[in-house]
This record gives structure tokens, sequence and C-alpha cells, in this order.
């Protein structure tokens, strides 16, 4: 057993990591909530076909970075590199759209991709991930980024920075496509290696190469922006009016073309600068005709998807304090063991964390677990107390000094709840 270790890019979540994410989960599942946006959950497991014909047989994810193996019945399988192309499969195949033409959908849950691990980029790693289907207002564009804006803002989180493009539809960028192609064959030799190899792969995505020689060569190149139709324009403009007008701050990017094949009109990441090389912490955009390109019904749609790794790093240290313990019962003896038991049940209705000590240890030490968990109060229950059927119940105030303190009778539940509401709800 001694060698067995987890795969690299894949990491084990403790209980003390853990109290982050659930604290910051909770945050984020209240304010999805509060936008009236609804679950939805796919299979981590998907038909690579999917992913193929969604993402696009020419990008790095899908070429490069998909963990894909054939199963017993001789069927191409892929773990899930990212959550919009199964969402639109589940709502075509379950006919969803004809009834619901229009929905706002949220999914959580892990996604592979063999990239290579760093900080902040794993093989298998976590997406909230958000998509607003059937919609196709510019509206709706400035709804999905103020929402993404406002979850990052709500956990606290400094140094934002949005930057936007737009990408235009399929006829602008068929037409700025022929004329960057023309401008790529002319000017090859300038461009990093990999760009070279995108030319017929993927030529949009040179774009957006970190390569300091490519980027300095791109500068002469066409732009995708000169390229767009009127509407287009005119779209994009009021999509920066929109966001003027929400005071939501934003960078220009012409040469942001995200890693996905099936964006439209309006992309956007957002990045932070607390973050280091993997600054981007979440992407997205607009998708109208994926779902078409699917077998779907035509439905314009747009969505994003935040790294939840990425979130995680960047949430304060305040989101690392678990729940106090609100009552530790503290109990020796047969009989009051037993009575302890069903009195740790009766006070979980209430609402409150309750951890009953079942180590059988003395007194003593079963108050210093009670004072080292910083329970809010105590209960202590030995055979004399449970001669007389009733308990000791001291509160603890923050600096472990016992204040208050009160023996009920384990009948009482009045003069317990009373005491509770008082002493442990009351703020
Ligand atoms: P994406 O840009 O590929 O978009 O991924 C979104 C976010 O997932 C990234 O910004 C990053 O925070 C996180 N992420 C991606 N790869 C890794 C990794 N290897 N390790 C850690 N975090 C990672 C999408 O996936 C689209 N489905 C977003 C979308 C939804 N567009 C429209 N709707």
């Amino acid at each position: 057993m001694n060698n067995l270790k987890n795969l690299r890019g894949t990491v084990d979540l403790l209980p003390v990591q853990l109290i982050k994410w659930q604290n910051v989960e909770k945050i984020l599942f209240e304010q999805l909530a509060r936008a009236s946006i609804n679950e939805i959950r796919t299979p981590i497991l998907e038909m690579t076909e999917l992913f193929i014909r969604g993402i696009g047989e020419g990008t790095d994810v899908v070429s490069k970075e998909m963990y894909t193996f054939v199963d017993r019945g001789d069927r191409s399988c892929t773990l899930r590199p990212e959550g919009t192309a199964s969402v639109a499969r589940a709502l075509i195949q379950n006919q969803i759209l004809s009834n619901h033409p229009i929905q706002k959908l949220w999914y959580m849950g892990p996604m592979f991709r063999y990239e290579r691990p760093q900080a902040g980029r794993q093989r298998q790693f976590h997406q909230l991930g958000v998509e607003f289907i059937g919609y196709d207002s510019v509206r709706s564009d400035v709804e999905i980024i103020a929402l993404a804006w406002d979850i990052l803002s709500k956990l606290g989180i400094k140094e934002l920075n949005l930057e936007i493009n737009t990408l235009g539809d399929t006829k602008d960028r068929a037409n700025f496509q022929k004329s960057f192609l023309k401008w790529l064959e002319i000017n090859k030799d300038s461009l990093d290696l990999d760009s070279q190899n995108r030319i017929t792969k993927n030529p949009l995505r040179i774009l957006d190469s970190k390569n300091f020689q490519t980027k300095k060569a791109l500068k002469n190149a066409p732009r995708l922006f000169d390229f767009l139709s009127e509407k287009s324009h005119s779209r994009y403009s009021d999509l920066k009016k929109q966001l003027d007008f929400l005071k939501i701050p934003y960078v220009e990017n012409f040469n942001l073309v995200r890693g996905l094949d099936y964006y439209t009109h309006t992309a956007f990441e957002i990045t932070s600068g607390a973050l280091g090389s993997q600054a981007t912490v979440c992407g997205g955009g607009r998708y109208d005709d994926l779902i078409k390109q699917m077998g779907g019904p035509n439905t314009p749609a747009i969505g994003f998807a935040i790294g939840l790794e990425r979130l995680i790093l960047l949430a304060g240290k305040e989101l690392e304090v678990p729940r106090n313990t609100d009552i530790y019962i503290i109990n020796q003896g047969l009989i009051a063991e037993s009575l302890a038991m069903d009195l740790s049940r009766k006070l979980r209705n209430y609402d409150l964390i309750v951890e009953l000590d079942l180590s059988g240890a003395t007194f003593s030490k079963q108050f210093k677990k009670a004072n080292k968990l910083k329970s809010k109060s105590i209960i202590v229950m030995g055979d004399n107390e449970a001669a007389k059927r009733e308990f000791l119940i001291r509160l603890f105030d923050q600096s472990g000094d016992e204040n208050k303190e009160e023996v009920i009778s384990f009948d009482n539940d009045i003069k317990l709840e009373n005491w509770i509401n008082k002493n442990l709800l009351a703020n």
C-alpha cells in the first residue's frame, strides 16, 4: 500500500481545507439563489463526440487535454473538460427547450484537462458555471457579466480586472479569417512555432498568443474588430454603454478570443492581480450557434465559469474559520451516557452544532476538549445528574471563561428552549 499516490494534477481536499471551500460555496449558493438561477447536474462522463462537436476539434482542450478512453462497451468516453457542451446536450436530449425556451442555470463540479500542473492549474479542477439559455438581448450579456463580477466582489476579492471583446457572428469571423489567413501566410516566419502550427488548425487562437515575438508581429495584422457588421458593432457599443452605466470597469482586449470554438459576439475574462501566472478566475461569453449546431432549436445563450481552486486562493482568510460548536456534551457513567445521547439528538433539532463526547474519558479531559473546540457552551452530565434526570448547562464566553449556568431537568423542554433562545440563538 505504501507506494499508492494520487494522480499528478489531482488533489485531496482535507477537512481543514474544506472549511474554506464550504464557506465559499455557501456564499455562492446564496448569490445564485438570489439571482433566481436553478441548478442542473449532468454526468461527469460523456461521449467523446459531444466535446469534439461542441468545443471544436482544433482547440487545445479537445486536441491535447482530454481524458479519453474506450469503455468495456467499446464506446469512446471523455471526462468532461467543461460544462457548457453537457448543459446544451442535456437540454436538447430532454426536450426542455420546447416548453422552456428561456432558462437560467448553474452547475458546480469537477472538470478534467490534461494540462501541465502548477499553482492554480490542475488536471482535476472545479468550476462553478452559469448559463443563460434562450437570451439574446445585450441586457443578458450585461446581467451575466455583472453576476460574475458581483459574485467575486461579494467574496471580497480585490484587484479584479474585467477584459471584454466581441468576436462578431459567424459571417464576420469568416470574412476576417480570409484576410487573416492571407496575412499569416506572408508573415508565418515572424510567429512562434506553436502559432505556426495553429494556422491550419485554429488560426483565431493565434490572436491571444502570449509569445512576445508573435504579439509584436500581430500588431500589424488585420483586426477582427474591423470586419464586424454594423449590427455586431452596435451590439458591442451597447454592451459597453450598459457596463458604464453600472459602473463596472472593463478593459477592451481585441485579442481575447477564448480557447473554445463555440463563442460568438461577447467574450470576457476576469483576472486578478493577486493570482500568479494563472490569473484568469472567470471566463465566459456568448454562444448563439452551439445549441443549433448540436441538433437543437435555434437558441441564443451566454454564460461563464469560475475556477473554484483559483477562487479559493483569492478568498480571504476570514473564510477559513469554522463555525464553532454550540454545545459540547460532557458525559460519563452508564445512565448519563444514554441520556446524553438522547439529549444530543433533541438539541440538534434546534439547528445547533452539538458534539457529544464519546470518549468515556475523565471529566477534566472532556472539559479540555470542549475548551479547545471553543464550544460556545457545555452540558455536563454525570451519574449524579442522571440520577435526578437533570443536567448542567453552562455558557462559555469568548475567552473561555465560564459564566451563565443553569441546572435543567431532562424533561423540562420549555426551560431548555428558553435557555437556548436567550444564550445561543439570540444574536
Ligand atoms: P474556460 O475559460 O475554459 O471556460 O474555464 C473557465 C475557468 O475555469 C478558467 O477561467 C479557470 O479559472 C478555470 N480553469 C480552467 N482550466 C483550469 C485548470 N486546468 N485548473 C484550474 N482551473 C482551471 C469554460 O470552461 C467555459 N465552459 C465557460 C463558459 C460557460 N462559457 C460560456 N459558458
